[in-house]
């Protein structure tokens, strides 16, 4: 379990980023956070890894404060895919790549070479690639595959898809529910809205460093309010569910009428992104 208790976080003392986030994610959830440029998402992951340490409130991992625990035993447990993979890639060869954590937390040896194996077998890497040398798509799924590999608890995933083309995204996405299936908790900022309704359980909205909504996917993303002043466009699904119940009415009428009532649908979040 995951818990946030009125978080406050800045970087530098008088600019707040966080201003009192409070919320609980339970063990096997799938959350996405959403939410404007700057609103605190990556803020909030960094403070889930212990990147970062609160200013007031506490962050707690499984009850135990992320101050009170070493760096160690919170990589043990959680995960991270930075917003760019690259900066996690470090190695010569995908295989050292891939070795790499079981490294730095001082776990070499058969059963971290027979993990190696399965992960390369699994993602049908080339164990003696130039990780710079590969495509972003294949980056990004060699920066996945280094925290699939360590098989931890809890993956919080910073814009997993971005630069990705649709192909390489169902691929990215694929492993990240299959991860979720076998009890991995997830953790995901998306700025993808078709994503985050095909595939989180739960989202949660922030806006200017603190949650605005949350609650089950399609609850939030029917919730025009919340999306508005996070500047969001509801996805598709949403959109053709909130007119099905009009359909009947206005089909009658006119296949006008039906675009209209998607056009007041999409004019209600504008203008609560204007105010
Ligand atoms: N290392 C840093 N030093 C100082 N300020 C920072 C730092 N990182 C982020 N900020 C500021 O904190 C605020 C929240 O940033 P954060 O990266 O958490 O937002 P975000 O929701 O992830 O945005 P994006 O969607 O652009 O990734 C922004 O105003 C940002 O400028
Ligand atoms: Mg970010």
């Amino acid at each position: 379990m995951i818990e946030f208790r009125d978080v406050h976080a800045s970087y530098d003392e008088d600019i707040k980023v966080l201003d009192g986030v409070s919320f609980q994610i339970p063990d096997g959830e799938f959350v996405a956070f959403v939410g404007t440029n700057g609103a605190g998402k990556s803020t909030t992951m960094r403070l889930m890894n212990g990147l970062l340490k609160p200013d007031a409130g506490q962050v707690l991992l499984d009850g135990v404060p992320t101050t009170e625990l070493k760096t160690s035993q919170i990589a043990r447990r959680v995960g991270f895919l930075f917003q760019n993979p690259d900066s996690q890639i470090c190695c010569s060869t995908v295989r050292e790549e891939l070795l790499f954590g079981f490294k730095a937390l001082g776990e070499e040896g058969p059963d971290a070479e027979a993990a190696v194996d399965g992960v390369i077998r699994e993602f049908g890497f080339d164990a003696d690639a130039d990780p710079f040398l590969l495509n972003r798509g294949t980056r990004q799924l060699l920066a996945l595959a280094s925290i699939v590999v360590l098989a931890p608890p809890v993956v919080i995933l910073d814009e997993p898809t971005t630069g990705l083309d649709f192909r390489e995204c169902m691929k990215v996405m694929g492993i990240i529910r299959r991860l979720n299936e076998v009890g991995a908790t997830i953790v995901m900022v998306c700025h993808d809205m078709e994503v985050v309704a095909d595939f989180a359980r739960r989202v949660i909205v922030m806006s200017a460093g603190a949650v605005v909504d949350d609650g089950p996917t399609f609850d939030v993303l029917r919730n025009p309010h919340a999306l508005g002043r996070a500047s969001l466009i509801p996805p598709q699904v949403v959109d053709i569910s909130l007119a099905l119940p009009l359909m009947d009415e206005r089909l009658v009428e006119s296949p006008v009428a039906l675009a209209n009532t998607l056009d007041e649908m999409q004019a209600a979040v504008s203008e609560e992104a204007g105010r």
